[in-house]
Formats: C-alpha cells, structure tokens, sequence
C-alpha cells in the first residue's frame, strides 16, 4: 500500500523504523508487514491479508482491536484533564478511581497501588521498593533478586537482568550483578525419568534453597515469580510448585512478588494467576490486560507490611524519590477503568472460565502432530511443545529454522502465532468464540503439516 504521496510504507519502514526484538538485518530484507486495521480477534494488512491472531497482540489485547466505549471515555478524559502530575501530594479523580479499583479486585490485602506506563517500569519500580524496604530495615545487604530460567520480566535494564534467558542478555554486557535465576519449572523438559510433578516441584524448591544459603540469605530481597511463564510458551507451574517455592521464601524472610503482567485480568481463569496457583505475594506488577493494551499503563500493588515501612522511609528522606512523569496519566487511568467495566459488563473472567475446556480440547487434539511432543495451559493460555522426535523429546537444531518456518506456514493460512524454537504459545483475545477456537487449530495444524510435508529442513524426514 502507497501513501498520498505515492510512496510505499514497506519501502518507509525500511527505511526509518527500528524494530523491537526483531534482526535488523533480515529486516532490510523481508521488511515489515503492516496492519491496517482490526475486527474483534482478527487483523487485517494493507494487502488486504486477514489473520486471526491467537496471541491478543503481546498476550493484551482483551477486548479486541477497536472499541467505541473506550474510545468515548478517552475523548472525554482528554477533553476534561489530558494530563497532570502526581508528584508531591497532587491527584486526580481517575488514579484515585482506579487504585481503588485494583486494590478491591487483589487477591491478597493490598494497601497501595502506583501506577506507571509498562510492564518493565512496573517490575522496576517493584524492584526499587524492594531495596528500599531493606534499607529501611537497616539491611542494606539484602539486595539480590531471584527469578526463574524461561521468565521474561521486561526489557529496561533492570528488568531484563531479572530475565531468565541468557540471548537477552548477550551483547548487552547484562544481567547486572545481584541477580540471580534459579531453575525453569518446566516439568516436560526437565523432569527426570519417573519423576512425579510433585518431586520435580520439590527437587527445584530444594534448589532454590540450595541457591539461598549459598548466596547467604542476609544478601536476598526478593523473588519474582511469573505465575504461567509466558515467555517460555505459556507454561503453567508443575503441582505443588507455588506451595514448596513460598514456604522457602518464608523460611528466609524474602519478599515473594507475582508479576502478573500476562496472568493478571483474566487470563488464566481467574482474575489473577496468583489465584490460580494459590501464591500471596507481597507486591503484584500488572500491565497488559489493565487495560487491554488501548493505552500504555501498569501497576504495582504493595502490602501494609511494606507501605509500614516505606511510609517511615520517605519521611527520614523527605520524600519516597521514585515517580515517573506519566505515572498514573489521567488518559490512561480512565481508559484502565473503563476496561475494567467492560469486563464485568461481558462478564469475561467467567467466560474465560467456559471456554478453558474447548481452549484445552484444542492443544489436546494438536499434540496428535507428529512435530508436537505435549500440550499444557490453563483459562486461555497455553501452548503446544515442538518435537523433531516424539519419543526421545529432541528438538530441532537451530539450522532447521523451526520457528520462522511454522509462523511463516501459518501467516499464509491466515493465523498469527507466537512460536519459539521449542513450543508455540496461544493467549487468544478473551472475546474470542468457540468456533474461532476450533479455527485457531486447524489453521495450525494446516501450518504444521505444511513444514512437516516441505520436509526439506535438518531434522525433518
Ligand atoms: C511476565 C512479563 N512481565 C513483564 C513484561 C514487560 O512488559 P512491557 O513489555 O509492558 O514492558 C512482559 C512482557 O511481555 C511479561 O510477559
């Protein structure tokens, strides 16, 4: 598609867009493919392409891609007060009104809510007052962070040093010293043989411990924990996980924080992960389903436990020196309330809830396929294992370009799909039907067979 002036937006996107997470040489190649519009759970591209997308974008985009109530409320917000700082005892209705909110709809008592614009600033700021809770405490020492292998916490410095996954990190000279991942609790992968879900949760636990007393539990802040690891393809706990990994991080006194950034608002089947898998952090990071993704916006949620102790801190400094210019925009809050609303009018936590069995009875039917090894997920998250051999659970070399081959597969069926090397993930739009469900499938399998059949990759026979 060419502009006004007869140019065309692919050649422009070369030309002036740095991409993120993508290889910008490629890019100079393949260029990008760009989304005009969207319908619901569907996006359409400037050539007239439709793709049912089975991520909600970065697992976000709740209510679909376009929506008349909240574009009305934005209208008004930005018609009324289109921004105003909360910095030093200023406020506003909406931040008022939507930390109210967030604070009914925890899952354990939380006490105080501050807002800002991303996920990453969220785990950030959660990170900060982490530290500064212990240094209120007179225990400046206790600062290391402890994360899982295959979690994604964000792309700032800080929190992609929580990341767990050494490629974000290469060239970057990161993670910053002090944090710490223990191990991926990715039962299919790394269960030994004959292990029950139970053992292999207790065997991680027993060497998250293991990883404390090395260190020196005087040295640990907190321990950051993603309730379905999205990153690593929307991977649910084994049994017991939570149970044993919060009795360690009780035994030591360090803070527990979910971050909720993908299983928060719904996904899961709950409102929270955290009510999923029965864990009681001490502070909640949320973003994304906040407010589906139609304005940037994120929360930490902490306890009275750390407020006790940070609301006395701030007064030995003068003031708690945190804050972002944009945190808790008046746009953005009234966007996040209004979503919320619209949750509750749809009732669409419950509607998760209904559709888990089909969503499940889905990836239940793709790991027939000879490339897929297993399938596991919950509410609607979930996602499928890519197998070279289904028996011996061999991947694929990273020469067999698995990954680009099967989006590339499903793009031309008319599905977008998250896929990684060693699982594809689906976190479909919460307003998606059962039928589009049924749909998701097929166009995958389609995907999978059509690499199966080229059969021209190492690996593949
Ligand atoms: C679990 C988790 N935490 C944090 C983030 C970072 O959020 P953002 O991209 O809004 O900074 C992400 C992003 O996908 C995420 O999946």
């Amino acid at each position: 598609m060419r502009d006004t002036f007869g140019n065309s937006y692919h050649a422009r996107d070369i030309a002036s867009v740095l991409h993120p997470q993508t290889n910008a040489k490629t890019h100079l190649e393949v260029g990008p493919t760009v989304i005009v519009r969207g319908e619901g759970v569907h996006v359409i591209d400037d050539e007239g392409n439709r793709y049912l997308d089975s991520g909600a974008g970065l697992w976000c985009n709740s209510i679909g891609y376009s929506n008349e109530r909240v574009a009305k409320v934005a209208f008004e917000a930005l018609s009324n007060l289109a921004y105003f700082p909360i910095f030093k005892h200023q406020s506003h209705h909406a931040v008022i009104d939507l930390s109210e909110k967030l604070l009914s709809m925890a899952p354990v008592p939380m006490s105080k809510v501050m807002l800002q614009c991303s996920g990453s600033e969220a785990n950030d700021t959660a990170v900060k007052i982490a530290w500064y809770y212990w240094h209120a405490l007179g225990k400046p020492e206790k600062r290391k962070i402890i994360t899982r292998m295959g979690s994604y916490h964000g792309s700032t410095c800080v929190a992609i040093s929580m990341t767990g996954n050494p490629a974000y990190h290469r060239s970057f000279g990161l993670p910053f010293e002090g944090f710490l991942h223990t191990d991926a609790p990715n039962y299919y992968r790394n269960a030994r043989p004959g292990e029950s879900e139970e053992q292999f949760s207790q065997r991680l636990a027993d060497s998250l411990e293991e990883m404390i007393l090395r260190e020196g539990p005087e040295t640990v802040a907190g321990f950051w924990a993603d309730p379905v690891q999205g990153n690593a393809g929307a991977l649910p706990p084994p049994a017991g996980y939570f149970d044993k990994i919060q009795a360690v991080l009780r035994k030591y006194d360090i803070l527990f924080v979910a971050d909720e950034v993908i299983c928060g608002f719904g996904r899961t089947g709950n409102v929270w992960g955290s009510q999923t898998f029965d864990m009681r952090p001490d502070m909640i990071t949320c973003a994304k389903g906040l407010s589906a993704a139609m304005l940037p916006i994120s929360a930490v949620m902490i306890n009275q436990r750390i407020f006790d102790v940070l609301k006395e801190e701030s007064n030995r400094n003068g003031a708690f020196v945190h804050g972002y210019t944009y945190s808790g925009h008046p746009v953005a809050c009234s966007v996040a309330l209004e979503v919320q609303q619209i949750y509750e009018d749809l009732g669409l936590f419950d509607r998760v809830r209904s559709l888990e069995a089909p969503f499940m009875a889905m990836l239940s039917s793709l790991a027939e396929h000879p490339l897929v090894g297993s399938f596991s997920g919950c509410g609607l998250m979930g996602g499928i294992e890519i197998v070279r051999d289904r028996q011996a659970r061999d991947i694929f070399p990273p020469e067999a370009s698995i990954a680009s081959r099967i989006s590339t597969a499903a793009h031309r069926h008319g599905l977008m799909m998250r896929v990684s090397p060693t699982r594809i993930a689906f976190s479909p739009p919460l307003i998606i039907s059962e039928a589009e469900i049924a749909e998701i499938g097929k166009k995958c399998r389609l995907a999978l067979d059509d690499v199966l059949t080229e059969g021209d990759a190492p690996g593949i026979a």
